[in-house]
């Protein structure tokens, strides 16, 4: 069954009456005058669409829970989406903590990962109730192990692992060994483990945890990924005499940013997770544990999209078209950062048909700072409003301030309605961290 991961817009995208393109009920040209641009726009029936998908799709197998890998996109609104859908939050760090927390979030139904989590976060971590914390490396688990101790607490952990399993978009290597900042190489895990029976004692391992990789196309990775668990915990039980009761997935299915791309159905996945999850459990002997997915881009990237204005434009004498807009890479590092494409159409013209081939350009001072380049769209005249499907993964999560852009709003449209979920930056709230030592005056 074809899911919303699968389309390049959110679900409720149509071009109504007036011809300009409506989401969520909402018309695009509407919103950019009402809340000005560049503006990111949340369908909510895509989420829960998404997120329905995903219970549904994996409603034969009880054990399973799902996360929302929150870098995709963190607000305390998504939080709350989140919490209502059922799903717990995957966090990264005392930003993410904190916001979950602010929102109230059920932070039992929180895991907490990351390279270098410092003393802070995880001491925060622990003070908010955190219900599982994935270690990284050796470094944690002592630097845990001591912060537990000293609030006489037990942590429950999963450990890490870099299962061998690389992925690139449309194919992988497998390794015995690979070289990540993650996690622990697979033969360092029985020195982990003794270290957590015989001296951490403050840590209770309950499980292991991966990631694979991002915006995945492939069902056999995942497949793969179950069987590495399932070896390691039957080992781990024949060595170590401790059973493990949980597996963590990590995130990394992907979506449709252009029509090259072929995401897979989350009922494709669900399948061949739990497929996998049989064969091996009966390969390996072991009960089947409970298995926690985290997805992230799959949740909100397709539900989001971003709207701009153009402004000025300029022709390179026999050269290319640029048509600059009124945001960039402040709100959308990933064309710069990762050279991503992105589908585009004119929010106020979307059907016109005499068309053009046209560089989008963003208002920051680097030549760099490109959105979409040579891409076909009608005729853009200043002032037409530019609609970039699919930035609702890591484009309000990875923006900056650079050239002390303002951070732009984000709303959630739903039915006719639109709410505000993070306002506008003011000049004001941009300078409030800035200090001139009085020398200086
Ligand atoms: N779990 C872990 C431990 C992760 O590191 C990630 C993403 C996820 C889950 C969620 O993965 P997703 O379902 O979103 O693929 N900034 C990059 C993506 C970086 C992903 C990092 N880890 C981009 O814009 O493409």
């Amino acid at each position: 069954m074809k899911t919303a991961n699968q389309n390049i817009k959110p679900i409720t995208t149509k071009i109504n009456e007036k011809g300009n393109i409506e989401i969520g009920g909402c018309d695009l040209i509407d919103l950019a005058n009402q809340y000005g641009t560049p503006l990111y726009i949340f369908d909510e029936e895509t989420i829960r669409s998404i997120t329905k998908s995903y219970k549904d799709a994996f409603k034969n197998y009880p054990n399973m829970k799902m996360m929302f890998a929150s870098k995709a996109f963190m607000t305390k609104a998504i939080c709350k989406i989140m919490e209502q859908e059922g799903f717990g939050l995957d966090l990264c760090s005392g930003g993410e903590l904190y916001t979950a927390k602010s929102a109230n979030f059920d932070m039992s139904k929180t895991m907490f990962n990351g390279n270098n989590k410092t003393y802070e976060e995880l001491s925060m971590a622990i003070e908010y109730g955190v219900g599982t914390i994935s270690v990284d490396n050796f470094f944690e688990l002592a630097l845990l192990n001591s912060i537990a101790k000293s609030n006489n607490k037990t942590v429950r952990i999963l450990l890490r692992i870099t299962p061998g399993i690389e992925c690139h978009t449309h194919e992988y290597i497998q390794t015995g060994h690979l070289d990540s900042k993650f996690g622990f190489d697979l033969t360092q895990l029985d020195e982990a483990i003794t270290l957590i029976k015989d001296e951490y004692t403050n840590l209770e391992l309950v499980g292991l945890h991966a990631h694979i990789g991002s915006q995945i196309f492939e069902k056999k990775v995942y497949f793969d990924e179950v069987e590495v668990m399932f070896r390691e915990i039957k080992r781990i039980k024949d060595t170590h005499n401790l059973t493990l009761t949980e597996i963590n997935l990590g995130g990394g299915l992907g979506i449709k940013y252009t029509e090259k791309d072929e995401p897979i159905s989350i009922y494709d996945i669900a399948q061949t997770i739990t497929e996998s999850i049989e064969i091996n459990s009966k390969k390996y002997g072991i009960e089947c544990p409970s298995v926690f997915i985290e997805p992230g881009r799959s949740i909100v990237g397709t539900a989001g999209v971003t709207i701009y204005t153009a402004g000025s434009s300029k022709q390179v004498p026999n050269g290319r078209r640029y048509q600059a807009v009124d945001g960039g890479m402040s709100d959308n590092a990933r064309p710069s950062l990762y050279q991503a494409e992105y589908t585009v159409e004119i929010a106020n013209k979307p059907n016109e048909t005499e068309k053009e081939t046209v560089t989008i350009a963003g208002k920051h001072c680097e030549s760099g700072d490109i959105l979409a380049k040579d891409i076909t769209l009608p005729i853009i005249e200043e002032g037409d409003v530019i609609c970039f499907y699919n930035t609702g993964a890591y484009g309000y999560s990875m923006s900056s301030n650079y050239n002390r852009a303002l951070k732009s709003a984000a709303i959630l449209v739903n039915n006719g309605k639109s709410d505000i979920i993070i306002n506008r930056q003011t000049y004001e709230q941009l300078c409030e961290l800035d200090v001139i030592p009085g020398r200086l005056n």
